[in-house]
């Protein structure tokens, strides 16, 4: 089967998994903007995406052509379910799958889940290995944190690459430092050189507080890892994965027809189904560095529909 991570070039970019930021909308509009060389799903919970459900999470798999290549994040503690997730993800066409061993979230650590297998080697070697069977052949990634409660990025990074996983994503903090703390890049490139020393061709995706493209492209280079994934930078600019835009030098109106865009686009797609809320996170990165920018920041959070955001913004 193809595998999409052997053609990239190096350093190659991904946008982070992000859930109920990064969906198929968002992702559409960022392609827009300037093209990672790989998207990533929100995370859905294995055990929901076998459950009745389904059909609500799905949402989060949607996606279309334009986003490959794409891969489905899943997260759970439960073998079986893991297997008849990734058995879902094959047939929805996905261009792979990527297990979550890091998230932080109180409910998803206490369940066994996400970050708290870094704690439970073995029940993550499960999983790992269920989710691969599932898989049927599509690549298999991880992303995961440098340790539970202190850092331990030699053993947990090379537990992890004893597998056959074609990329491993590594976010440079512990679960208990959530995003509190600078990220530890230097463990990032601990875990490379982890990689360099075991000789295992596994792809190494650094991620943490990437603010720019160069900023990027510079700690790919100094820490010697293959990718870079880029998850709150796109707020201050969606237009982070396009060298050849100087945000700076973006014009109000460009902001607010993405703005338009985005918001017809997600009016579009879910017609409904999604809080409209939901868009509301995105309004601060829109609009922001021009005269009155603050203004219609404030009167976009009372909107609550589409006609009543393109009124505001077709006023302006
Ligand atoms: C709103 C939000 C939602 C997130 N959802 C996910 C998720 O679904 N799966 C995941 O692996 N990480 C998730 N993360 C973590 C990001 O993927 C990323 O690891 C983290 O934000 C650090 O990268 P950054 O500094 O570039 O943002 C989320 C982060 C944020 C801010």
């Amino acid at each position: 089967m193809a595998n999409f991570w052997q053609k990239l070039k190096k350093p190659f970019f991904a946008l982070a998994p992000m859930d109920d930021v990064t969906d198929t909308v968002f992702r559409q509009i960022i392609v827009s903007c300037g093209k990672p060389d790989v998207f990533f799903t929100e995370f859905v919970s294995a055990d929901g995406l076998i459950s009745s459900g389904q059909q609500k999470l799905l949402q989060k798999f949607q996606f279309s052509e334009a986003e490959r290549p794409i891969v489905a994040q899943i997260w759970g503690t439960k073998p079986e379910t893991m297997y008849q997730a990734a058995m879902i993800i094959k047939d929805l066409g996905f261009d792979g799958i990527d297990i979550n061993m890091g998230c932080p979230d109180r409910s998803v650590v206490k369940s066994g889940a996400g970050g708290a297998l870094i704690d439970n080697p073995t029940l993550a070697q499960e999983v790992i290995l269920a989710t691969q069977e599932g898989a049927g052949g599509l690549p298999l990634s991880v992303k995961t944190r440098i340790g539970f409660k202190t850092v331990q990025t030699e053993q947990w990074i090379s537990f992890l690459l004893k597998f056959d996983l074609a990329a491993l994503t590594v976010h440079g903090r512990t679960v208990a430092e959530l995003s509190k703390v600078p990220a530890h890049w230097e463990e990032i490139g601990r875990a490379a050189a982890v990689r360099d020393q075991l000789g295992v061709k596994i792809l190494l995706i650094g991620n943490g507080d990437v603010t720019t493209f160069h900023d990027g492209l510079k700690k790919a280079k100094q820490f010697k890892i293959d990718g870079i994934m880029i998850g709150r930078g796109i707020f201050k600019s969606p237009w982070i994965f396009n060298p050849q835009v100087d945000t700076s030098q973006v014009t109000p109106q460009k902001r607010l027809q993405l703005l338009l865009e985005h918001a017809r686009l997600f009016d579009e797609v879910w017609q409904g189904s999604k809080n409209f809320a939901i868009l509301k996170k995105f309004f601060n990165s829109y609009v922001r560095g021009f005269k009155g920018a603050s203004d219609l920041r404030i009167k976009l959070m009372e909107t609550k529909t589409l006609a009543d955001v393109e009124q505001l913004v077709g006023n302006q």
